[in-house]
């Protein structure tokens, strides 16, 4: 069977692969990125973000969240930030260091999505705020809470635990490298 993680290049182009069958189908391995930011504090904050959209070349990718999240107010006091992957299939795990920006949404984004899921978006309730019971956020056309976070991917980590020897690897700039498990 054809091993793709014989060769570092065949590691890269495997995990951009993977990001952008993530970004086009839901239930794919990397369509669910765990995301890691820093808090004021220094403490480390994670969760789960869905995958938007990716650019290979420009090494970029795109999720989209809400601008009264906690999120932003760490993003904008460290853009430093962690995303993680798990592809149980290839027995892969996938570590991506970046640094995020945080953009007003354009208008085309806004308009190819549902009124649903604008709801994600809504201006009430706030994310976070107490409530005196769960409560769906009301339907909106608001987008003045629409946020996209554009992770600039600096640094891949990959570590295949498909056959033995185990193989971590390591991506950054033109740099490519395996390091010890
Ligand atoms: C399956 C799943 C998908 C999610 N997708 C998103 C998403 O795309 N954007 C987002 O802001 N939050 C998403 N969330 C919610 C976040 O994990 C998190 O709870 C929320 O954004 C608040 O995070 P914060 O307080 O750290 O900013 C998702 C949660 C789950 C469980």
């Amino acid at each position: 069977m054809n091993d793709p993680f014989a060769t570092l290049d065949d590691t890269q182009a495997f995990v951009w692969e993977k990001l952008k069958t993530g970004a086009e189908k839901p239930g794919s391995p990397a369509h669910l990125l765990t995301l890691a930011t820093v808090s004021k504090s220094g403490a480390p904050r994670v969760r789960i973000l869905v995958l938007r959209a990716v650019d290979v070349d420009a090494k970029q990718l795109i999720l989209f969240t809400h601008g009264a999240s906690e999120k932003i107010e760490e993003l904008g006091g460290d853009p430093r930030a962690e995303l993680l992957f798990w592809d149980a299939d290839a027995a892969l795990q996938v570590r991506l260091r970046a640094r995020i920006t945080v953009s007003n949404g354009d208008p085309d984004e806004w308009s190819a999505m549902s009124v649903g899921r604008r709801a994600n978006y809504a201006p009430s309730p706030l994310p976070g705020r107490e409530l005196e019971r769960p409560t769906l956020p009301a339907l909106s056309d608001d987008a003045s809470f629409f946020r996209v976070l554009t992770a600039q991917v600096e640094r891949i980590e990959t570590l295949s635990l498909a056959a033995l020897p185990h193989r971590r690897a390591v991506f950054e700039g033109s740099q490519a490298r395996w390091i010890a498990p």
